[in-house]
C-alpha cells in the first residue's frame, strides 16, 4: 500500500557515533496496517529545506517485541539520514508507509535450524531484528552472526547484541570483526577479508545451516556469497541484501540542465530534475510520483527511458535483462542528456 500515515516519534535512541534509532508511535486503529515480518523496512517521509524526501530504513526490533523502531545511520552526503540523526526528537511528526520488503524469515515456533547472518554496518539492521524473533519464538532454532565494523564505538546495537548473546547463549554466537580498531572481543580484520577463516573456525558443517542471511555493502555481499557458494551450498538458502553506502550526489556527466518528459497515468509533464534523481526532481516539481524506498531496493519507480539517456547510481534489483530493454529505477537515476522522455505507464 503506497500510503503514508501521520505518526510520531515515540522515542530517539543513540545507538552508534554515527546513528541513532527511533521508535515509532502507531494508534491502535492503524496497527494492523505496521505488522512487519523480521528483515522488512519502512519509508520515512519528511521535509528537509522545504523539499518532500522520502527513505526506506530497515525495522530493527523484534516481531516479539511491543515497539516499532528503525535505525538511521549518517551517510555522507546523505540528505535525509544526515537530517533525522542531527533533529529527529521525540513527539515529532513524521509520515510512515507500511512494512515492505522481501528479505525476510518469519518465525515459527516448532522451527529447529541454524541461521548464519554476515552483517555489516547498518546492514546488522534488518538482521538484528530477525535474530531476536527467531530466538525469542523458536527455542530449538540457534544463530551465528558474523558482524564487521570499523571500531566498536561505530557499531549499532553493540550493547544489545552482547546482552542477547548472553541471554540467549548458547543458542546464539556472535563474532565481532574490526577493521580499525578491536576490543578484547574482536577479530581485527575487514569481515570480507576475514570471513573465510572466520566461517572455517566457528561453523563446523556448513551443509548443517538452513539459511544464510549477508546484509552490508558490496564487497561484502559477493565475497560472502561467492565463499559460501564455493562451499556447495544451495543458492535458494542464501538470502542478501545491499546495504549502506550510497551517497545522494549525482554522478559525474549527469545533465543538470536537462528536460525530463514524463508519461505517468496516461499524462504527460515535464520538469527539470536539476542535480537530483528523476523521482526527487517530479516530487520537486509537483508530480504525484509513487516511490517508496529511494534506495533501489523495492522497484516501484521503474520507468521505461523512451529517448535519452539516464544513469543509476543504485540498483539491486533490476535485472540486466530489464536494463537492456531501457528500465531504470527513478529514484536512484539521473539524467545525463538534455532531454529524457520516460514512461511510467509501462509494465
Ligand atoms: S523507490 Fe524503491 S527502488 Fe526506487
Amino acid at each position: 500500500m503506497l500510503r503514508f500515515f501521520p505518526l510520531r516519534i515515540a522515542n530517539r535512541r543513540i545507538e552508534s557515533s554515527s546513528a541513532i534509532s527511533i521508535a515509532i508511535e502507531v494508534p491502535t486503529r492503524w496497527r494492523p496496517h505496521f505488522k512487519f515480518t523480521p528483515g522488512q523496512y519502512l519509508t520515512l517521509r519528511t521535509q528537509v529545506d522545504g523539499r518532500d524526501v522520502r527513505r526506506a530504513y530497515s525495522i530493527c526490533s523484534g516481531s516479539n517485541e511491543s515497539e516499532l523502531r528503525v535505525a538511521i545511520k549518517r551517510v555522507e552526503g546523505g540528505l535525509f539520514s544526515n537530517h533525522a540523526c542531527d533533529t529527529f526528537e521525540s513527539g515529532q511528526a513524521i509520515e510512515v508507509m507500511p512494512p515492505h520488503g522481501d528479505f525476510v524469515i518469519s518465525p515459527g515456533s516448532g522451527a529447529e535450524r541454524h541461521i548464519v547472518g554476515v552483517a555489516a554496518g547498518s546492514g546488522i539492521t534488518p538482521v538484528v531484528s530477525i535474530l531476536k524473533s527467531v530466538l525469542a519464538s523458536e527455542p530449538l532454532s540457534r544463530f551465528t552472526l558474523f558482524y564487521g565494523n570499523r571500531s566498536p564505538e561505530e557499531s549499532l546495537f553493540l550493547g544489545e547484541l552482547t546482552e542477547l548473546a548472553k541471554g540467549f547463549a548458547p543458542r546464539l554466537k556472535i563474532i565481532n570483526a574490526y577493521s580499525r580498531k578491536s576490543d578484547n572481543d574482536g577479530v581485527i580484520g575487514r569481515l570480507d577479508k576475514v570471513f573465510p577463516h572466520l566461517l572455517h573456525t566457528f561453523v563446523n558443517d556448513v551443509q548443517a545451516v538452513d539459511r544464510w542471511l549477508i546484509c552490508g555493502p558490496e564487497n561484502l555481499m559477493v565475497s560472502a556469497t561467492e565463499v559460501i557458494g564455493s562451499l556447495g551450498v544451495a543458492s535458494h538458502r542464501i538470502a542478501s541484501e545491499r546495504f549502506g553506502g550510497r551517497g545522494e550526489v549525482a554522478p559525474e556527466g549527469t545533465n543538470c540542465d536537462a528536460i525530463v518528459h514524463m508519461r505517468l497515468f496516461g499524462q504527460s509533464t515535464e520538469f527539470s530534475p536539476g542535480n537530483l534523481t528523476i523521482a526527487d526532481g517530479a516530487i520537486e516539481a509537483g508530480v504525484n510520483f509513487p516511490y517508496s524506498c529511494g534506495i533501489g531496493v523495492c522497484a516501484i519507480c521503474k520507468v521505461r527511458v523512451e529517448e535519452g539517456r539516464a544513469a543509476m547510481a543504485d540498483n539491486t534489483i533490476l535485472p540486466a535483462e530489464e536494463i537492456a530493454k531501457g528500465y531504470i529505477l527513478a529514484c536512484c537515476s539521473y539524467a545525463m542528456t538534455p532531454k529524457l522522455v520516460i514512461d511510467c505507464d509501462v509494465e
